[in-house]
């Protein structure tokens, strides 16, 4: 099945992060830890110019660490762009995005000249949960202020950083289905745009090929089998999808199997390695989206 999911109103989305971008000293864009590639908006680079921008790649409690540091050192060597794992539930390590601003815009910050910075990303990467921890902790929003009434979507940071609090929503390319499935697998895209067992046999071969000995262990597998359907049989007795007669609920397994892998609880994994091209490591010859 082909994945074709395009929240929200993208065109005119797309025309007001444009103009936002202008205003702004800093963006901050949000990625998903566990696959930074997929998550991302080619457009963004066009649409950032020169302007400094801070990849925050969230959900890094559940990314597979030595990648997402392979993944910083990629970002990290390009002009004007910094890399920044962490988990927008934390507000230890988002505090450290403030930090990263005034250094990026080192100018700025300063009483009369605040940095002016913006959150974007595709839909649940994040960016709520990031302003929301941030702006919990420490900050009054602007517009409470009666002599800057007109800026009551943001909200002042510590440190002289004003952020924009209405995230700007972009979208992933659906048009590369394997990042489609990758971005089906973490749960980033409406349950009413895909068919739970592909996308579960999709993650099962993937899984089998790059992170066996986690599979083994959680399922406590005394072989991981070499196909994604037998892996998904195997989890499902394990996990009791079953229906009359003892067979598996394969449709069941899946979507038990995906959560279980969306919740970290079967490992830290990551599903994209830097300069990997779109159909490796994505699912084995029987797997490969449609
Ligand atoms: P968005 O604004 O970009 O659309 O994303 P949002 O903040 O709504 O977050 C989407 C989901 O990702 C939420 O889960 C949120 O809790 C989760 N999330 C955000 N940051 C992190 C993180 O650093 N680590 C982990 N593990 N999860 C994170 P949800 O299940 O949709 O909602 P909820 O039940 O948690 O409220």
């Amino acid at each position: 099945m082909t994945i074709e999911w395009y929240p929200g109103h993208m065109g005119k989305a797309h025309q007001k992060i444009s103009e936002l971008i202008r205003t702004v000293d800093v963006i901050i864009e949000v990625l998903d830890a566990r696959l930074p590639a997929s998550s991302s908006n080619h457009l963004l680079q066009e649409l950032r110019r020169n302007k400094p921008c801070i990849k925050v790649m969230n959900k890094n409690d559940l990314a597979d660490p030595a990648v997402t540091k392979a993944w910083v050192r990629t970002f990290e060597r390009e002009t004007g762009i910094r890399a920044l794992p962490l988990s927008a539930k934390q507000y230890r390590e988002v505090n450290q995005l403030t930090r990263l601003c005034l250094q990026l815009a080192p100018t700025r910050g300063k009483p009369g000249r605040p940095l002016r910075a913006m959150v974007v990303g595709i839909p649940n990467v994040g960016k709520s949960t990031l302003i929301n921890t941030l702006a919990g902790k420490c900050m009054a929003r602007v517009g409470d202020k009666p002599a800057i009434t007109t800026c009551a979507q943001q909200i002042e940071l510590r440190n002289g950083i004003i952020l924009s609090d209405t995230p700007g929503l972009l979208w992933p390319d659906m048009s590369d289905q394997v990042a489609a499935y990758r971005l089906a697998t973490t749960g980033a895209i409406g349950a009413g745009a895909l068919d739970y067992t592909e996308v579960g046999l999709f993650a099962a071969e993937f899984m089998m090929q790059r992170y066996r000995e986690l599979l083994r262990s959680r399922y406590q597998l005394t072989d991981v089998a070499d196909s994604a359907t037998a892996v998904l049989e195997a989890v499902g007795r394990r996990l009791g999808c079953l229906v009359a007669g003892g067979e598996i609920d394969l449709h069941r397994a899946a979507e038990a199997f995906l959560r279980e892998l969306r919740a970290g609880k079967i490992g830290r994994v990551s599903f994209e390695e830097p300069g990997q091209d779109a159909g490796e490591a994505s699912g084995g010859e029987g797997n490969q989206p449609a």
